[in-house]
């Protein structure tokens, strides 16, 4: 009796936690964060909304008074945000009665940039052709309101439509018509439209014989079509220019300077309150440290540029690495408007297969101390817009998956106010993103998946880090920036690895101090001499600004190259924790979006491996130096890896096997490579 008596309690326990199973709730990551609050209508039908001419143009102002919700805004597009704000604050349990918050954007401009090709490739791109369809007849409008709604849910209010290494046909009557029509779209969500210029367009477009900024002729023509734009888009915001930089054209193919050119064309959209967004991206393949360029470049021009030029820094001085200090023209342009340019796409750090939160790894930048003006002028106070290369395509949820949807939104998180911490950031992308199970409480959705979720977004960039190119290492890259490549010394210096790792039997690292390149200097004090000195120069940072020898011990008592082999290990080590934790997540994640992204961190993981085997079996090639006996011996002896790559897929993504593992050929035109340096 007592047995029956108990196995029918067993009985009801068990179908007791089945019925309280949570049950994950159908999603396609299409919404992305806006998946989980009221449908903005709604929350706007539900609000007493008022333009105040008070206000600044784009502030807000939510609040509680006579019973009633209130969203005051300075314009329509201060009243959106508002109303974005509300959706963001119910969905975090935060709009309870006697709400009062009012915000303004620290930044006027907040824009992405589209690398997006005519041809409808996108540079860079992982999410599928570009999301303008351009050689479609139609315009894809529905897209387009799609991406209005999300760029303004976050601030954003401006987009540049084109990619930097721009055709001259964007000019040309047929797209500046075309243009327009996306124009008009966007300006409901608040988006000002800008365009990427080819320098050359004069010649190419119009047969000028000559690209020289103070060629009378040449002024004319970009005053012409300044002209010609505004009338089919009064609104439109300006030009973004990519010159003199990787072959592109520019004024100094007339020796003339960027002030010049920069300040010819400010002077053709000026009349119609329009920008120029310079880049500062420029380095050629003789100089003895690219890192130094830009300032060497843009220092001299320092005050020379026109009031609507805005230089346009990335946010690194040598290109959207993994981890790379701040550039170090925050630091030193003084009466130059400058404007940071993060990168969105995943270029360098795995595309969109490999699960790296961006949000740390801006902060990161935005918070670095330039003491330009004295102690605390960080990255942040020293600009006055920002600007972020777009990881949008046509793929229905925008972005290649849902993690890499994290970096769109932290990035216009952080462009309407850079003193948001990261984690705030993630945290509030998870509620907004991730639909809690029914029959879940908040609070289990807050322990069992919103934590675990965090702490993988938090550790992640520093996973990638870790696997790719630890201490400082950079540029370690094969040709499609995807891969490793460390024995790559072929072709023009500055692109390839060994320049930056400058490896050999003795020691590794690129020697920055003013014993070597003098880059520490291009930083103001004190930061110069922590990066100059070993003593105090991060250690995250060590390599990039030191050549050490191999047995070089660091703070924790290991040599350099025990530091290299142990951070690879952890990268690893670190993406099999992530992909633990999101196997424990199943049960809460609707089954599309949790396969999606348990295969995308399978790849990780094996890709982190190559990464690994490559880079440390290629230097133990180099120094000949045993694997440290605390980490875990190589997979893939590094025979089969070097001078090899990935294999691409036609818009440049790369194949993965049945396994999800790296399919690893040895290129078409296999050049031959100089033999290593020889081991100790
Ligand atoms: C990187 C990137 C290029 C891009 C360039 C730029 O080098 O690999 O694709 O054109 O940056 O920012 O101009």
């Amino acid at each position: 009796m007592r047995k029956y008596l108990f196995l029918t309690v067993l009985a009801g326990a068990a179908l007791f936690a089945a019925c309280n199973r949570p049950v994950p709730v159908a999603q396609d990551g299409t919404d992305l964060w806006l998946a989980a609050g009221r449908p903005y209508s709604e929350v706007l039908a539900s609000v007493q909304a008022d333009i105040d001419p008070a206000l600044p143009a784009e502030a807000f102002h939510i609040y509680d008074a006579d019973g009633q919700r209130h969203v005051a805004a300075g314009s329509e597009a201060g009243l959106r945000y508002g109303v974005y704000a509300l959706q963001r604050a119910e969905v975090l349990g935060q709009a309870g009665p006697g709400m009062d918050v009012q915000e303004q954007p620290y930044y006027d401009l907040r824009l992405l940039n589209h690398w997006d090709n005519l041809d409808d490739t996108v540079e860079r791109g992982y999410a599928g052709e570009s999301m303008w369809e351009w050689t479609s007849p139609a315009i894809p409008e529905a897209r387009i309101r799609h991406y209005g709604e999300l760029c303004a849910s976050v601030g954003l209010n401006g987009a540049v439509l084109n990619n930097v290494n721009s055709n001259p046909l964007i000019l040309d009557a047929e797209h500046i018509a075309r243009v327009a029509k996306i124009a008009d779209i966007l300006r409901e969500y608040g988006i000002k439209t800008y365009l990427s210029i080819k320098w050359t367009s004069p010649i190419s477009l119009s047969g000028l014989k000559s690209g020289d900024p103070l060629d009378p002729k040449v002024r004319k023509w970009w005053k012409d079509k300044a002209a010609e734009i505004y009338a089919a888009i009064p609104d439109f915001g300006g030009f973004l220019v990519k010159a003199n930089s990787e072959g592109q054209a520019g004024p100094q193919d007339y020796g003339r300077t960027h002030a010049d050119g920069a300040n010819m064309l400010g002077e053709a959209v000026a009349p119609y309150g329009g920008i120029v967004m310079w880049r500062a991206f420029v380095y050629s393949p003789t100089s003895p440290d690219r890192a130094n360029q830009a300032v060497e470049e843009f220092l001299p021009l320092d005050g020379k540029f026109a009031d609507n030029v805005i230089v346009q820094i990335k946010n690194g001085p040598v290109d959207f690495q993994p981890r790379e200090p701040f550039s170090p023209l925050f630091g030193k342009l003084k009466d130059t408007k400058m404007m940071i340019e993060c990168q969105v796409t995943q270029e360098y750090l795995g595309f969109s297969n490999h699960l790296a939160y961006l949000g740390t790894m801006w902060e990161e930048c935005l918070q670095s101390d330039t003491y330009r003006d004295g102690p605390d002028t960080p990255v942040y106070k020293t600009i006055s817009a920002i600007a972020g290369v777009a990881n949008t395509g046509q793929d229905p949820n925008f972005c290649g998956y849902v993690f890499a949807q994290a970096n769109w939104y932290a990035f216009g998180r952080l462009a309407w106010n850079p003193a948001l911490s990261a984690e705030q950031i993630a945290d509030e992308w998870i509620h907004q993103t991730f639909l809690k199970p029914d029959g879940m409480t908040d609070k289990a959705f807050e322990s069992k998946f919103v934590e675990p979720v965090l702490d993988i977004l938090m550790k992640s960039r520093e996973a990638v880090v870790n696997y790719e190119m630890p201490v400082g290492l950079h540029h370690l890259f094969g040709g499609t920036h995807y891969g490793p490549a460390p024995w790559d010394r072929l072709g023009r210096p500055d692109w390839t690895p060994a320049y930056y790792h400058k490896a050999d039997s003795a020691g590794i690292g690129f020697d920055r101090t003013r014993e070597g390149s003098d880059n520490v200097d291009q930083y103001n004090e004190p930061l110069a001499s922590t990066f100059n000195d070993l003593a105090t120069c991060p250690e995250n940072l060590i390599l990039w600004f030191h050549h050490l020898p191999w047995d070089y011990r660091l703070s924790s008592g290991r040599t350099v190259w025990e530091e290299i082999c142990l951070h690879y290990d952890t990268g690893i080590h670190q993406v099999e924790q992530f992909r633990r934790t999101w196997a424990g997540l199943k049960p809460y994640v609707a089954p599309a979006l949790w396969e999606e992204a348990n295969k995308k961190l399978e790849i990780q993981q094996h890709d982190g491996e190559w990464w690994r085997d490559a880079n440390v079996g290629y230097f133990q090639q180099i120094n000949g130096l045993p694997l440290p006996t605390d980490v875990r011996p190589l997979d893939t002896p590094i025979d089969s890896l070097i001078y090899r790559q990935v294999q691409s897929d036609r818009l440049g993504m790369p194949i993965h096997d049945e396994n999800n593992r790296p399919v690893i050929v040895a290129p078409r035109f296999r050049r031959p490579m100089p033999p290593a340096a020889p081991a100790r």
